[in-house]
């Protein structure tokens, strides 16, 4: 049970004080908030040449020109304190985000296992790769959306144990039926993915596709 504090101004409500909470409440309480959560499944590969495979949830799209996206990498409490991925990522300037569907969901779980760093989530998985484009991670053959990326910015989150990661989409890979070339869009429904709630287990899936109309903007006027 964790303490809430009345909320004096609405009895309707609850209040949480984060700097009055113990470690890990307020993330589960954050995460099930900011929710639903799209997952980067992150392909990179050591200076040594060994490919590491790992799921973001903590991850977005910040900028549209030139397309860029972003995830957020905790420290981890035990040696080695830096992730594989942060590592890499350091090393080399280049990852690859791939779409997690509904049918690699049990695959990309796997992949959120803490394997020593030298051993490959390829490997460990039986996922088949395939050689990148313009960077050296290779991405995972059967994913329906693999976005090569060059680093732009690693950005530790002041006062926080995570470290944000900026990189820039320099190619983008689409399975073609799930392209609509008359829009430039991905048929995203149909690309069926899978994002995150809070805790540790809860994920959503099978979005409802509805539409709004844009106002109309005033400088249009
Ligand atoms: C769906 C999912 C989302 C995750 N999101 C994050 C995240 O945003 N940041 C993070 O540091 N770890 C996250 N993790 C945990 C990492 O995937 C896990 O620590 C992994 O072992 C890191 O692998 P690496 O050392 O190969 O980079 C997530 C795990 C899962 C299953």
């Amino acid at each position: 049970m964790i303490a809430s504090t009345p909320d004096t101004t609405n009895a309707a409500m609850l209040s949480f004080v984060p700097a009055e909470m113990a470690d890990p409440a307020p993330y589960h309480l954050l995460t099930s908030i900011v929710a639903p959560r799209p997952i980067a499944w992150v392909s990179t590969i050591s200076a040594e040449g060994v490919p590491n495979l790992a799921p973001y949830s903590f991850y977005n799209a910040v900028a549209g020109f030139p397309p860029t996206i972003m995830l957020s990498v905790s420290y981890r409490r035990r040696e080695p304190k830096e992730k594989d991925t942060l590592r890499n990522v350091k090393a080399t300037g280049e990852f690859v985000s791939h779409v997690v569907d509904e049918t690699m969901a049990e695959a990309m779980l796997q992949t959120s296992i803490e394997f020593s760093y030298g051993v490959s989530e390829f490997d460990q998985t039986g996922l088949k790769s395939l050689p990148s484009i313009d960077v050296c991670p290779p991405r995972i053959k059967n994913a329906s959306v693999a976005m090569e990326c060059k680093v732009t910015q690693i950005m530790p989150v002041e006062g926080t144990t995570n470290v944000m990661i900026l990189g820039r989409v320099i190619r983008f890979h689409v399975r073609k039926d799930l392209y609509r070339p008359e829009l430039g869009l991905v048929n995203t429904v149909a690309m069926q993915p899978i994002t995150r709630l809070g805790g540790s287990k809860e994920y959503t899936k099978g979005g409802e596709l509805f539409f709004l109309d844009p106002p109309k903007s005033r400088l249009d006027a």
